[in-house]
C-alpha cells in the first residue's frame, strides 16, 4: 500500500501527477476533433476545453470562462478562436480573451485563460500539462515510415475504471500472456524466459518462449509501451502453430483520474494485421459485466486483459501482494519510477521519503 498510495495520484499538486507534467500524453485521436468542434477534456485528474480550429489546428484551454465560469466547451468555435455560450467572451487557441461584446473596449487584453501545447503526431493529438516550455514532442521511425499505414485508437472499451499504472503493468508482464491470452493467442501458451535491460528511454524487456524468436517490449518512460512485430512458430501438443503481425504498437496509457485511464494506441502496419484490425471496435456494459460476473469466458485479448486489470479493483492493493521471479519487469518498472518520484523531492538522508514510495526488496 505504502508504494500504491503516490503512483495512484495523478493531479497536479501530487509527485507522480509532477513527473507526468513533464511530458506529452495522447488525449484525443484526431479523427474524434472535427474542425469548428469543442469537448470537455479529462486528463491527469483536471478538466480541460479541447477543440479544432475551423482551419484545422486543435487548441486546449482551461475549462471555464474568465467571467462568470461556465463550461467553455459548450461555447462556438469561431474560426480558430472559442466564444463562450454566457456572454460570448472570445478566446484564441493561446487562451487569451480577444472579446467581450457587453464590456467597454481594453478589458478584454487584461484577461487570459490558461492555453496548453497541443500537437498531432500519429494519429493522435497530444497535449502538454507542465510548465514552462514543452520538450519536443517524440516522433519514432515505425510511426514516420511512408511505406506503413498507421491506425490510431483508443483501446476498447474507451474508460478503464483503473488507475493507470495497472494497465502499464500488465504490459511489463509477459507471463499474463500464457494464461489470459491462453483462448486468443496459443503461440503464448509456453511460459516465457523474461530478460530486462535498463535502456536509455527506459526498459527493453524479453520473452522467450521455446522455439520461438523472443518478443520485444519497449517501455519509454513514463507510460508508453511498444511491442515490435513478431513471427512465431512452434507446436502446442499436436497443434501446428503460427502467428505473425507485422504491426509496431505504440501504447500510451493516460490517467483520466485517479481511477480511471485511457489506453491509446498508434499502430504502424506493413501490411494489414488480421488480429489487430479485428479486434473489437466496441464492448457494451452487459459484455463487460457478463464477462466480470464469469457467465461467459472473455474473448479476444480486450476481454481477457480486462478481465485481468479491472480484476485488480481501480486501485490494486499492493500490500499484500507477492511478487516472484517472473515479476521483474513491473519490480523494474516500479523502481523506474520511484526514482523519478525521488529526484522530484531531495530529502535529507534518515528522513522519510515525503512521496511514500516503498518498493520491498527486489527479486
Ligand atoms: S460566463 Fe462566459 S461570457 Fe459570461
Ligand atoms: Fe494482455
Amino acid at each position: 500500500m505504502a508504494w500504491a498510495e503516490p503512483v495512484e495520484d495523478v493531479g497536479p499538486n501530487a509527485l507522480v501527477g509532477k513527473v507526468l507534467r513533464q511530458y506529452w500524453h495522447p488525449v484525443s485521436t484526431s479523427a474524434d476533433l472535427e474542425p469548428g468542434k469543442a469537448k470537455p477534456l479529462r486528463v491527469l485528474g483536471e478538466e480541460f476545453t479541447i477543440y479544432r480550429g475551423a482551419g484545422g489546428r486543435v487548441h486546449i484551454l482551461g475549462p471555464r470562462c474568465a467571467h462568470r465560469y461556465t463550461w467553455l466547451h459548450t461555447g462556438r468555435v469561431q474560426g480558430d478562436e472559442i466564444s463562450c455560450f454566457y456572454h460570448g467572451w472570445r478566446y484564441d487557441g493561446t487562451g487569451q480573451c480577444t472579446l467581450q461584446p457587453a464590456e467597454a473596449a481594453g478589458l478584454a487584453e487584461k484577461v487570459r485563460i490558461p492555453g496548453y501545447p497541443a500537437e498531432e503526431y500519429a494519429g493522435l493529438v497530444f497535449g502538454y500539462f507542465g510548465e514552462g516550455s514543452p520538450p519536443l514532442l517524440p516522433h519514432y521511425p515505425q510511426l514516420d515510415d511512408p511505406s506503413s499505414s498507421v491506425v490510431a485508437w483508443i483501446r476498447p472499451p474507451g474508460v478503464w475504471p483503473v488507475n493507470f499504472f495497472q494497465i502499464m503493468e500488465n504490459s511489463c508482464d509477459p507471463v499474463h500472456g500464457s494464461f489470459s491470452h491462453f483462448g486468443s493467442v496459443p503461440a503464448w501458451r509456453a511460459i516465457p524466459e523474461i530478460s530486462v535491460e535498463d535502456t536509455a528511454y527506459g526498459m527493453r524487456i524479453t520473452a522467450l518462449r521455446p522455439g520461438q524468436k523472443e518478443r520485444v517490449t519497449r517501455f519509454y518512460f513514463p507510460n508508453l509501451i511498444y511491442t515490435e512485430p513478431i513471427e512465431t512458430g512452434g507446436t502446442e501438443g499436436d497443434e501446428q502453430i503460427s502467428t505473425a503481425t507485422k504491426s509496431h504498437s505504440f501504447a500510451w496509457h493516460v490517467p483520466i483520474d485517479n481511477e480511471n485511464s485511457l489506453y491509446f494506441g498508434s499502430v504502424a502496419m506493413t501490411s494489414p494485421d488480421e488480429a489487430f484490425l479485428s479486434d473489437p471496435s466496441e464492448l457494451t456494459e452487459s459484455d463487460l459485466s457478463e464477462i466480470m460476473l464469469a457467465e461467459r469466458p472473455p474473448v479476444g485479448m480486450v476481454e481477457e486483459d480486462w478481465v485481468a486489470v479491472v480484476g485488480q479493483g481501480a486501485l490494486a492493493d499492493r500490500s499484500n501482494e507477492r511478487l516472484g521471479r517472473s515479476d521483474v519487469a513491473v519490480a523494474r518498472l516500479r523502481r523506474m519510477w520511484r526514482n523519478a518520484i525521488t529526484e522530484l523531492s531531495p530529502r535529507a538522508p534518515g528522513t522519510p521519503n515525503p512521496s511514500r514510495v516503498e518498493i520491498r526488496p527486489n527479486i
